[in-house]
C-alpha cells in the first residue's frame, strides 16, 4: 500500500459531532437505550482530528461505548462531553454550536423518553404494565434552527429503503450531506449499522450528488466521508 499523504484540509475547522447512544431512565436502577457503540462517530472525530480540526465531541455514554482517542499531535483538540439523555445531549451540543462551523450528526437519539421516571426501584409484580412514553428533542432539528452558517451532516441507519429514506431526511431536516447505511434487521447479523467495525452505505448531497462508499473500516469509511465533504 502506496503511504497516504497527511491532508490538513480541516485546520482552522472547529467541529461539532454527537455520537452514541442517549439513554432514558425507567427508574433509579433501568433504562431503554438502543445498539449504538459511538464507533462511527468515533472514526469520523479521530480522521477530523488528524486532519487538523478541534472537535467539540457529545458523546452518549453506554456500557461499552467507545470514546475517541486524539492521534499524536492532537491532544488537547478533543473537547469531550458525556451526556446521557437526548435532552442533555441537545443542551450540551447548543452551547457549542455559535463556536464551530459545522455539524456531524452520528448520535443515535432515542427518539421517545420515558414520561415519568420512578426516583425509586420499581419492583416487581405480576401484572403486566404499560410504560408511557414521550417524544424527545430532535438534537439535530434543534441544532439545526439555532445555527447561523454551520454546515450538517446527517446519519441514517435504515434497515429498508435505506437511500429513499435518507434522501427524504437530506431534505426534511435541511441538510448539506447525510450518510445512509444499512442496518441488519432483528435477529440478523450484519456487517453495516451497529457495534460492528465495518460499515458501507451511501453518502448524499444536497446538490443531489451521490456516493457509494463499499464495505470498510469505519475509520476508511471515515476517511471516505471527510474527503468528500472536506
Ligand atoms: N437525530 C437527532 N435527534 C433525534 C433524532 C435524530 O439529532 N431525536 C439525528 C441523528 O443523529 C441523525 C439524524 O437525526 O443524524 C437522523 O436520525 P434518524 O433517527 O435516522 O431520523 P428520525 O427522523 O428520528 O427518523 P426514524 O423514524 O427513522 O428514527
Ligand atoms: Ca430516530
Amino acid at each position: 500500500l502506496a503511504a497516504r499523504p497527511r491532508v490538513l484540509d480541516l485546520t482552522d475547522e472547529r467541529i461539532l459531532i454527537t455520537a452514541g447512544p442517549t439513554t432514558t431512565a425507567i427508574d433509579a436502577v433501568r433504562y431503554i437505550t438502543n445498539h449504538s457503540t459511538g464507533r462511527m462517530g468515533a472514526a469520523m472525530a479521530e480522521e477530523a482530528l488528524r486532519r487538523g480540526a478541534v472537535v467539540d465531541y457529545v458523546l452518549g455514554i453506554d456500557k461499552g461505548v467507545v470514546r475517541p482517542v486524539a492521534p499524536r499531535g492532537a491532544e488537547g483538540r478533543l473537547n469531550l462531553i458525556e451526556v446521557r439523555t437526548a435532552e442533555e445531549m441537545a443542551a450540551a451540543a447548543l452551547e457549542k454550536l455559535p463556536l464551530v462551523q459545522g455539524v456531524v450528526a452520528s448520535a443515535a437519539v432515542m427518539d421517545y423518553s420515558v414520561a415519568s421516571p420512578s426516583a425509586s426501584k420499581l419492583k416487581r409484580a405480576s401484572d403486566a404494565i404499560a410504560l408511557d412514553l414521550v417524544p424527545s428533542v430532535d438534537v439535530l432539528g434543534a441544532l439545526r434552527q439555532a445555527a447561523k452558517d454551520q454546515w450538517f451532516l446527517g446519519f441514517a441507519a435504515e434497515t429498508d429503503d435505506v437511500e429513499t429514506h435518507g434522501k427524504g431526511k437530506l431534505e426534511a431536516k435541511g441538510l448539506d450531506f447525510l450518510f445512509a447505511n444499512e442496518v441488519a434487521k432483528l435477529g440478523v447479523a450484519g456487517q453495516t449499522g451497529f457495534a460492528v467495525g465495518t460499515n458501507a452505505g451511501v453518502l448524499l448531497g444536497k446538490d443531489g450528488s451521490r456516493h457509494e462508499l463499499k464495505l470498510g473500516s469505519k475509520a476508511e469509511i471515515a476517511r471516505q466521508i471527510w474527503d468528500r465533504i472536506a
